[in-house]
Order: structure tokens, then sequence, then C-alpha cells
């Protein structure tokens, strides 16, 4: 019998210049006051949506303080000032920090504070608020996920709160809005963005809707990370990055992650390593210890990459499509776990915490925290 659940919370616009289109879709929701969300890195960009809002009649408030990898904190100190303000629409500008970090607002600005009483899956009780997710990096898939990831700063972990209202309502992804990407960003972004659909496609909870799109945004993404790294002003790799990390959202958001995120997350909190390369000194290693059980997806995964398999045995194959993934990792510059400045003594307590992550249920191998050691060996 063939059973599956899938969604996506947002509607999508997609294409350059679609950030445009924010004063007309927050006027569309009959609102009158904005509060728009996003960090110091995007200030840019971010005033420019902000001029936008101001010329189609709407007041804004602004939050410009998200950090990366956003505490706890700063989202109560940011619902508060938009309870206060008694906004109606929220726009969310930025990487997955920005967009998350809205979306926990929102929650509070309808839900008791505080938010880590939400820490798991549909305990948001109540519906949120419209909000508008503007992505400036192409990596989280955030605008359409019903995920935010923020850290428990008392805990020191990193919650994943996911439900029916917490994603955004509609997601404005503008192409143009990644160009000034630095290097370095993009390679993580996109590395986080490849980890997402390679997570989703051997996922417990994959299907045939999230493989669909986990197998068309490897392509994109194998196509041209190295290429939207080396040369960011190139609009049509922006625009394939943009797709294809948007895609894997797609596809993570129903199928859920497995355990490179496990790691990823602790390594966040513990170490301070940007999300997308704790995500990336990660990946071929869990692959290559995923594909004792699942070798035939690792090879379909090497195929979406455009690799060349056909008259290999399984296991040369299997080691190919593993090579390609840490061969792509070096072309971006991706650091080892001890280039990130990660320490041997720091590994018990994020195996320890990685067993207790919800990504690790979806795994498809079941891993021991000797198993965790020993991936933590090899990325160093
Ligand atoms: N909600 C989800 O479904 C989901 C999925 C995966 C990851 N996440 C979370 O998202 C966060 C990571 O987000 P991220 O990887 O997008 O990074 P980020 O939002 O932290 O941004 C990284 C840096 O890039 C800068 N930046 C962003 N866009 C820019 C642009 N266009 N030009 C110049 N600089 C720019 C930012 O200012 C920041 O300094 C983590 O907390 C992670 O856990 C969420
Ligand atoms: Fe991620």
């Amino acid at each position: 019998m063939m059973e599956f659940m899938y969604s996506i919370p947002s509607v999508v616009n997609f294409g350059n210049g679609a950030s445009q289109k924010v004063g007309e879709m927050v006027l569309g929701f009959g609102a009158k006051k904005v509060y728009c969300v996003y960090d110091m890195g995007v200030q840019k960009i971010a005033k420019e949506i902000v001029q936008t809002l101001k010329e189609s009649g709407l007041t804004v408030v602004e939050y410009d303080g998200v950090l990366p990898n956003p505490p706890d904190t700063i989202v109560e100190e940011a619902a508060k000032t938009a309870k206060e303000a008694n906004v109606d629409v929220l726009v969310a500008v930025g990487g997955g920090s920005s967009m998350d970090c809205a979306k926990a607002i929102n929650i509070l600005l309808t839900n008791p504070s505080p938010i880590n009483q939400y820490d798991g899956l549909n305990l948001v009780k109540n519906p949120t608020k419209p909000l508008i997710a503007i992505p400036t990096t192409s990596g989280t898939g955030s605008e359409v996920t019903g995920f935010t990831i923020i850290t428990d700063t008392t805990r020191l972990k990193k919650m994943v709160i996911g439900g029916q209202f917490v994603g955004a309502t509609v997601a404005l992804a503008d192409p143009l809005l990644t160009v000034g990407l630095p290097p370095a960003v993009t390679a993580a972004t996109g590395m986080d963005a490849l980890t997402h659909a390679v997570e989703a496609y051997v996922s417990k909870g994959a299907s045939i809707p999230t493989d669909v799109n986990a197998l068309k945004a490897i392509a994109l993404i194998a196509e041209n990370l190295v290429e939207a790294t080396n040369n960011g002003s190139n609009v049509e790799a922006r625009t394939n990055m943009l797709l294809g990390s948007m895609m894997a959202g797609f596809a993570f958001n129903s199928a859920v992650l497995g355990l490179v995120h496990s790691i990823a997350h602790p390594l966040s909190v513990h170490c301070g390593l940007p999300h997308g390369v704790a995500n990336a000194c990660g990946l071929p290693y869990v692959m290559e210890y995923n594909a004792e059980v699942v070798p035939d997806k690792t090879i379909d995964i090497g195929a979406a990459m455009g690799l060349e398999l056909q008259g290999l045995t399984k296991e040369a194959a299997v080691k190919k499509v593993i090579d390609a993934v840490k061969d792509l990792s070096e072309k971006v510059k991706i650091p080892t776990l001890k280039e990130a400045g990660v320490k041997k003594e720091q590994f018990d307590r994020i195996a320890e915490d990685a067993l207790q992550e919800i990504s690790t249920l979806f795994n498809p191998r079941e891993a021991s925290k000797e198993d965790i050691l020993d991936i933590l060996e090899k990325a160093y």
C-alpha cells in the first residue's frame, strides 16, 4: 500500500524581480503595518524592500538584530516589540537565520511565550499572521518549509519547531538578491541545500513527490554550485541554485532529514560552525555510512549529479558517488572539522546530542554513539 504525507506551506513567486511584489502582496492581506525582520549583513537589500513597502503606503517597523543560528533570546525580544507595535504582517529578508527568526516571532504573536515550549512537531496551536519570506541565500529552503530552527540558549540545543502554522505564507524567491552573496557563504549554503536533498532522498519519510524534488535539486546544485561560488554574478547559476535549494525544501519539508543534520546542529551550538559548513563536513561520511543500507539510492544520487556509473559494480559506483561529493566540497573550499576549529574533546558531547535530534529518527540506518564518533573522526 502506498501511503505518504506531502505539504508545502507557502505560495511561491519565483523569478528575477519577484521581491518587488512585496508591497502588493502585503496590501493583498489587507494589512497596514509590517514588521520587517533581517540581519545587518543584508541591510542594503532589506532597506530596498522597506522602501518598496513604504512606497505602497505601508507603515514599517524594522528589526535588524537577527544573529546566525538565531538564539531564543532575540526571538523573545523581537516578538515583544512586534506585539507592542501591533503589526499585521511580517516580512523576512535574508538567509535561514532571518526567515527562521521571523517565523518564531510570528508564533509568539498569537501563541504564549516562551518559544522553547514549541520544540517539536505540531505544538503551535494557534494560527499565525501572514509572513512573506524573501530568501537571500540559496541554502535552507526555509522560505517553503514548515520549520523554524532556533537555538535554546539554556539547554544548548537547536530546537526544531515544526507544524502547520510555522511556515511562511508567501515566498518571494528572487535570484537577483543572491548575486552579492560572498563565495564562502555561497559554498556553505549550497552544500546545506545539497545535504537537504540527499537526506530527504534516503530518509525513512521519503515518497515519490519528495524523491522527484530531491533528485532535481541534486542535479541543479551539482551542476551550478562551483560556478555560482566562483562567478557570483552569473545570474543563470544563481537562478538554478535558488531553484535547487527551494526544491530541496519541497522534499525535506515532508521527508525530513537525517544524521548529517543531527550532527550539524550540535556542531553549530558547541563549536560555532555555520550551518552549511557543519553539514558539508559530515555529508560524504554519513553518505558512506548509510550506503550500507541504501546502496541503490546512493547510486541514484550520483546519477542525478551527472556521474557515469554504468558498468561499475555496486561497490565501485557507491565509491564514485561519495568521492564526487568530497570533490565538490573541496572545489568550493569547505574546511575539514579541524580547520573549522572543532576540538576532538568536543566529539563526545556532539555524538550524545546528535542521538537526541529528531532527524536521527528518519535516517535510513540506525546509528549508535560509536558510529557517530567514527563519522566525526573521518570528517576531522
Ligand atoms: N527552517 C528551515 O527549514 C531550515 C533549514 C535549514 C537550515 N535552517 C537554519 O538556517 C540558518 C542558516 O541560514 P543560512 O545558511 O541561510 O545563513 P544565514 O541566514 O545565517 O546567513 C549567513 C550570512 O550570509 C549573509 N548574507 C545572506 N544573504 C546575503 C546576500 N545576499 N549578500 C550578502 N550577504 C548575505 C548574512 O548576513 C549572514 O552573515 C541556521 O540557523 C539553520 O539551522 C533552517
Ligand atoms: Fe540545513
